[in-house]
């Protein structure tokens, strides 16, 4: 999945560039382990790690957002709720149904399609904002 992070979705600022990437080659394995039909209790464990990535990756951009005193921190921190739940979402039906090729594909629209989402839509209008504010010290 190493393809998915274009230059064109790249924020300029290497520590949040770097999570994005490693969130993408998580989303990678998990959706690999759904469509060769892994067992539950190891594709909820791929789950649960990305959950836990996504937690700190989130909270440095609301630090970085809080402390340079980003607009729209609050729609921001509002999507990353929603992706969160949407990761969850995906937890119930893998308890719910096991993995398959079906859930694999949702789990890629999920985890890489709205992720890509929402960097255009969030993170890269954030970037814009930290990169004028923080003069190149992004305490990241
Ligand atoms: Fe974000």
């Amino acid at each position: 999945m190493d393809d998915v992070l274009t230059d064109e979705l790249l924020t300029g600022i290497a520590a949040i560039d770097e999570q994005h990437r490693n969130l993408f080659v998580r989303a990678g394995t998990i959706v690999d382990a759904l469509r060769r039909t892994h067992a539950k209790s190891d594709v909820r464990r791929l789950l649960d790690f990305l959950d836990s990535y996504c937690a700190e990756h989130f909270q440095t951009e609301e630090d970085a957002m809080e402390r340079l005193h980003v607009p729209d921190v609050l729609k921001h921190r509002t999507a990353h709720k929603v992706y969160r739940g949407r990761v969850r979402v995906l937890c119930e039906e893998l308890e719910a149904m096991g993995a398959s090729a079906d859930l694999a594909v949702r789990a890629r629209m999920t985890l890489v399609e709205l992720f890509v989402e929402h960097i255009k839509d969030h993170d890269l209008p954030m970037a814009r904002h930290l990169r004028e504010r923080a003069d190149g010290d992004f305490g990241l």
